[in-house]
């Protein structure tokens, strides 16, 4: 069906007019230790990635994006997948279990997905090679 490629999924939609664990505000209001921030280059949107890191696990996370709905609706989803996992297991979610668990993305947004993934990547690997912590 013509137009098919634009429908968003409710969850999708859920995900993009909530967004969960969004920063709101400034920096300051998070104790994260642990940052990433990574660009796209398809687009030239960007996200910025905070974790609360605790014996190896993610226990709280909080993101911010200059990104469009179908980031803000991955991160948010993704953002609620990596509560309470290790490092490892967390880095192991991929674009596609994200796709997965919001009900598919069209398929040419399927790109925004990786953004807050390589956000997340970007944090964990600052917060692997920063000696103090
Ligand atoms: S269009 Fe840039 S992340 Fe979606």
């Amino acid at each position: 069906m013509e137009g098919e490629d634009w429908i968003y999924s409710e969850k999708v939609k859920d995900h993009f007019m909530k967004p969960r664990n969004f920063l709101f505000g400034d920096e300051s209001q998070f104790d994260a230790n642990a940052v990433g921030q990574v660009g796209n280059p398809i687009c030239g949107d960007q996200m910025k990635m905070y974790l609360k890191i605790e014996n190896n696990k993610i226990v709280d996370v909080r993101w911010k994006t200059y990104g469009c709905a179908s980031a803000i609706a991955s991160t948010s989803a993704l953002s609620e997948l990596v509560k309470g996992k290790t490092l490892d297991e967390a880095l192991k979610i991929s674009a596609k279990d994200i796709d997965d668990y919001l009900g598919n993305l069209p398929k040419h947004k399927f790109h925004c997905s990786v953004l807050g993934h390589e956000a997340l990547e970007d944090a964990v690997n600052k917060y692997r090679f920063t000696p103090e912590k």
